[in-house]
């Protein structure tokens, strides 16, 4: 079997990936958090040098008709989709922190590299411990991604797939400011599952829900000051008091844990999964 690795924005899935995993750092042991800190988060976070791929967060006042801000979307490109494994290819694959030098080796990746420090890094991650009603879990193919969500939703819930559609134009910068051009729609959902490719020789998506209404999801069009359009998902998370103090969300907006709401629009190749909407 033949892997490229998946070289779709390692960052913003990061991004994401702590940010919404709040209740799992809040778990990490210290020696954890320090083996992470140390392989990728010099990479990851420099507020003082902040990357383009940073501007993604935006707070529930800004949900109007005519806001403005900077986002980064990157370009619509199949060759970035996360590279799908079957369910019983995947489950044949170690995945497991105790594997992590096996795991390397089968891909002949060395361990310092910055593809070795990302599998480190989702392998890390991907060790997770939800609490509550927070789902939290990686999935290695998408039958286990559609399991995951049908379990949680119950056997008799049907879900759709939302996503941010992105239409650049040739030669059009990714960061650029974009225009709410109608008012935010709030989709009428309680329950709702996101998904985010994690940085891997093969998909890996964690997906982490909400089923009691904290977070709140919009379809919102976009209209770059290119002339580009994005129909962008973007989520608001009501309760940040559990989120690391050094989150990049609260550095771009000023914020701190339990502040106020933060949302973000989604990324490409991210999927939120919401039961099924019914129209009377
Ligand atoms: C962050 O970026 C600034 C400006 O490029 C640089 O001077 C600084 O050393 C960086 N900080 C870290 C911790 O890498
Ligand atoms: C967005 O617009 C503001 C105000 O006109 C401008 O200062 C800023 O440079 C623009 N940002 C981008 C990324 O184009």
């Amino acid at each position: 079997m033949a892997f490229g690795f998946a070289s779709y924005n390692f960052l913003i899935c990061a991004l994401l990936v702590l940010q919404c995993g709040y209740s799992i750092s809040a778990r990490m042991t210290i020696e954890r958090r320090m083996y992470l800190e140390e392989e990728i988060d010099d990479d990851l976070i420099n507020i003082t040098n902040p990357k383009p791929s940073y501007n993604v967060w935006f707070t529930p006042k800004d949900l109007y008709k005519g806001f403005t801000k900077p986002v980064y979307f990157e370009k619509e490109d199949p060759a970035k989709m996360p590279y799908f494994l079957s369910k019983e290819e995947a489950d044949a694959i170690p995945f497991a922190i105790p594997e992590l030098d096996n795991i390397l080796a089968r891909f002949s990746i060395s361990r310092n590299s910055p593809q070795g420090k990302a599998i480190a890094y989702t392998i890390y991650n991907c060790d997770l411990h939800p609490t509550g009603h927070m789902i939290a879990s990686c999935v290695s193919s998408l039958e286990s991604m559609l399991d995951l969500v049908q379990k949680s939703y119950g056997p008799n819930t049907n879900f759709d797939l939302y996503t941010s559609v992105i239409h650049h134009s040739e030669n059009t910068p990714l960061l650029q400011n974009y225009t709410f051009l109608d008012t935010p729609y709030q989709i009428p959902t309680q329950k709702m599952i996101a998904c985010h490719p994690m940085p891997y020789p093969y998909a890996i998506f964690y997906c982490h829900g909400h089923l009691d209404g904290s977070t709140k999801v919009y379809k919102i069009p976009l209209g770059g000051e290119y002339g580009d359009r994005v129909e962008a998902i973007a989520v608001c998370h009501a309760d940040t008091s559990g989120w690391d103090k050094d989150h990049i969300s609260f550095k771009m907006l000023h914020m701190k844990p339990g502040s106020g709401p933060v949302c973000h629009v989604i990324p490409q190749n991210n999927f939120v999964w919401i039961p099924t909407i019914s129209v009377q």
